[in-house]
């Protein structure tokens, strides 16, 4: 029988199991590269401000996500609680996403707009103020540390690059728009824009 050939052959069977799993691997994935719902943006999606760029970064830096998750799954019990789930048009302009899975605290996906700026600050400055249950840590100094922006236009050139949409007076304009901010200015900012595109929609 030919089957008793591989079944009796290691080496054939591992290369023959490599193909199968890498044409399984192929019809699934390279789909996605092609298809519009997850390559074009969803309505009125627009890149990240300047501020709200070194705010991404920061909340990278500080390992937000490995509390936080910013994805909403098509569940009751997701979408009862933070809104409409997410979908792939939300983040072509990510680079990388912070979809994350690990949930110490609530999902962020749809956090913008949630609470006022004033409550971020108080948040972020001492969770226990506004959350008394809280055990998020603390993030007070971010706001003694001053920005003065001087490679935000640099990131953006890179994200153009990875086909962001940034126009020239969006680069040029960085380094004002970033001097004298402070870290906890643009992680609010960040916040306060994430999941709001879709958000009515729910
Ligand atoms: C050790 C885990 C942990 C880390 C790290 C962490 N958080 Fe949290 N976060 C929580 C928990 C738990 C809650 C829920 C209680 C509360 O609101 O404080 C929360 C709540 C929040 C909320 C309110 C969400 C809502 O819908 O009510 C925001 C916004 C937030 N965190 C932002 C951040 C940011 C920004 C960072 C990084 C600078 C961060 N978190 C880091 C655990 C964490």
């Amino acid at each position: 029988m030919k089957h008793e050939i591989v079944e009796k052959n290691v080496g054939l069977m591992m290369v023959l199991i490599l193909v199968v799993i890498s044409f399984g691997g192929l019809v699934e994935i390279t789909p996605l590269f092609f298809q519009e719902a997850t390559t074009k943006p969803v309505e009125g999606l627009k890149p990240l401000n300047a501020l709200e760029l070194e705010g991404r970064d920061i909340y990278v830096r500080e390992g937000c996500y490995t509390c936080h998750s910013q994805m909403i799954r098509p569940f009751r019990a997701e979408t009862e609680r933070y809104g409409h789930y997410s979908v792939a048009g939300e983040f072509v302009y990510d680079h990388p996403f912070q979809w994350g899975s690990k949930r110490t605290g609530p999902d962020l996906a749809r956090v913008g707009g949630r609470y006022s700026d004033d409550w971020h600050y108080a948040h972020l400055f001492n969770p226990r103020d506004v959350v008394p249950e809280s055990i998020m840590p603390a993030y007070s100094w971010m706001n003694y540390v001053s920005m003065d922006g001087k490679n935000t236009d640099v990131k953006m050139q890179r994200l153009r690059m990875l086909g962001v949409p940034y126009t020239d007076e969006d680069i040029a304009g960085a380094k004002e728009f970033i001097n004298g901010k402070t870290e906890m200015d643009a992680v609010v900012a960040y916040l306060q824009q994430l999941g709001t595109v879709l958000k009515d929609t729910r």
